[in-house]
């Protein structure tokens, strides 16, 4: 028992979540080194597809490829486990990473210091406030002229709509960036330009030492001292508790390139950040230090062989040790079932485990039983809850081209969807299959795969969506009425339940206005 309180304790396990181009492949990659994980930089691939490459198939595969052996990312540090979970670098994929920040316990967000908050970043934030993840910002790119600090720290909290407070500080920018004084040590580390270097440290005993005024220049001394004073006077003492919380955000400063700033965020982060918290399932919460195993899939991804259609489904554990070849109920089917070959990822190899604690994913070969969001226990009937769809922002008809088909088409298309690449809606009038995406490129992804891997053809027909949104009402007789007035725009999600399609955003308020009982949920979690 205490070796499971243990293992629970030194875990880490979180996202590193950022607008493209920020800089999440290089600080991912700067944390594995230090790591020891890998041991030169330039070891892990960019995980991005280009953003010209829409239609380059090879780039998606070699995506798909690449991301499974970048899915999850562990390694020890000092005493600590740490598991970096993977978010795909195009915004087309955001979905992937909702899913993702649901089996994560906090995320490190990556800001360009030049570009500020940008609009993916806001989506992400969006996701990490409701379920109140705890989140460190590492604003990067100091190197580079770009913004003032104080303006990033006001930006932030308009922006993302969280308080903040910074534990490091930069000296200078772009050609005058001079170093970063570590508030939460009290230390200095003055900037070397080289992209293998670790800093140099100036030891000193506060920001008063004259040693200061030596290392960064007198000037630069005094700017410092003053923002730190300033500081002090703006922003409360950082507190652990509303970190946890997710009501403030401890801010750090370097660059990710330079591997500048870099060890400081990893040093607070395995102190401040939690472990593996308990997890809401339907019937209860779960604590992670109960003994019993109990796990959900979050992610499932397909194998690259299309004439296997084999997946490895990603599971999260989230309380108990999980073992290889013990008998598992896999919930939605009521099955038994043995994991002969369950995988974990350690310094980037992936293996096969005997055993994982919670906090950790491990990697399950699968040939189809998996959906996401399915709970795996150890005999207990619980249902993880919270693995939220979001109203998708583009819609296509999807049509049948091949008759002799219909069956491959639509078993992909189940398939598919089981692996949460896009969500389908039926039309409650027509019958006719709707799917939703976030981006342009899923549809490519989607046709693509079928063709591939179930030998199926389909082609997509516009429809003028706005949105999608799960609707309820307390009001038998309301829900009925608001049916039958938007019964050409009614449609059934994957588990049965009603959806209005509303065809432009004055539509859907004037709805919101005329049925005033009528709830109306734009993601599938309430
Ligand atoms: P992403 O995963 O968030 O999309 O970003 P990624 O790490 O790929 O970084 C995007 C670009 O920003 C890369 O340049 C990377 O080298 C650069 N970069 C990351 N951190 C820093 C930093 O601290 N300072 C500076 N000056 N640049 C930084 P690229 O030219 O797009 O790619 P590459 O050819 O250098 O790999």
């Amino acid at each position: 028992m205490s070796t499971l309180i243990d293992e629970i304790a030194r875990r880490r396990t979180f996202a590193i979540i950022s607008h493209p181009d920020a800089g999440k492949t290089t600080l991912t990659e700067k944390l594995l080194l230090f790591g020891g994980a890998i041991h030169i930089a330039g070891a892990v691939k960019s995980n991005k597809i280009k953003k010209t490459a829409t239609s380059d198939w090879m780039e998606i595969e070699k995506q798909r490829g690449i991301s499974v052996a970048t899915s999850v990312m562990g390694f020890n540090y000092g005493d600590y486990k740490i598991n970096i979970l993977d978010t795909p670098g195009h915004q087309d994929f955001a979905e992937d990473t909702y899913r993702t920040l649901t089996a994560v316990d906090s995320v490190i967000i990556v800001v360009d210091v030049a570009k500020g908050v940008e609009q993916q970043t806001r989506k992400l934030m969006e996701v990490c406030r409701m379920r109140n993840t705890p989140v460190i910002i590492f604003v990067n790119k100091l190197d580079r002229e770009g913004r003032d600090a104080f303006d990033i720290l006001d930006e932030l909290e308009a922006e993302l709509k969280i308080s903040v407070r910074p534990l490091s500080w930069p000296i200078g920018i772009g050609a005058k960036f001079k170093g970063v004084y570590n508030i939460y040590e009290n230390t200095l580390d003055l900037f070397t330009p080289d992209k293998q270097k670790v800093s140099e440290r100036v030891e000193i005993d506060n920001v008063d030492d004259p040693a200061v005024d030596e290392a960064v220049g007198e000037k630069e001394a005094a700017q410092l001292r003053e923002d730190l004073e300033l500081i002090d006077g703006v922003y409360p003492e950082f507190d652990r508790e509303a970190y946890l919380k997710g009501q403030v955000a401890p801010v750090f400063f370097g660059s990710a390139l330079n591997t500048f700033g870099v060890k400081e965020l990893l040093d607070c982060f395995v102190e401040i950040a939690p472990s593996p918290k308990p997890i809401e399932a339907v019937e209860r919460r779960i604590d992670p230090a109960e003994e019993a195993f109990s796990g959900f899939v979050f992610k499932i991804h397909a194998n690259m062989d299309p004439n296997h259609r084999s997946c490895i489904a990603f599971v999260k554990i989230c309380s108990g040790k999980f073992e290889r070849n013990a008998p598992y109920k896999h919930i939605r089917s009521g099955k038994v079932l043995r994991f002969a070959a369950p995988t974990a990822f350690m310094a980037q190899k992936k293996s096969i485990v005997d055993e994982a604690w919670p906090g950790d994913i491990v990697g399950i070969p699968d040939t189809g039983t998996f959906k996401i969001g399915d709970t795996l226990t150890a005999g207990e009937e619980l249902h993880f809850k919270g693995l939220p769809s979001f109203s998708p922002e583009m819609f296509k008809y999807i049509e049948n081209t091949d008759p002799m088909k219909s069956k491959q088409l639509e078993k992909g298309i189940q398939q598919l969807m089981d692996e949460g690449v896009a969500q389908l809606f039926t039309n409650q009038f027509n019958g006719r299959k709707i799917i939703g995406t976030v981006g342009q490129l899923q549809f490519e992804v989607i046709q693509y795969r079928l063709l591939h891997e179930y030998g199926a053809q389909c082609r997509w027909e516009p429809i003028s969506l706005y949105k999608a949104c799960w609707i309820e009402s307390d009001d038998e007789d309301a829900l009925a009425a608001f049916k039958r007035r938007k019964h050409q725009f009614m449609a059934t999600d994957r588990e049965g339940r009603d959806v209005f399609l509303a065809d432009s955003n004055y539509v859907l308020q004037m709805a919101q206005n005329d049925f005033p009982k009528i709830r109306f949920h734009f993601s599938s979690e309430f």
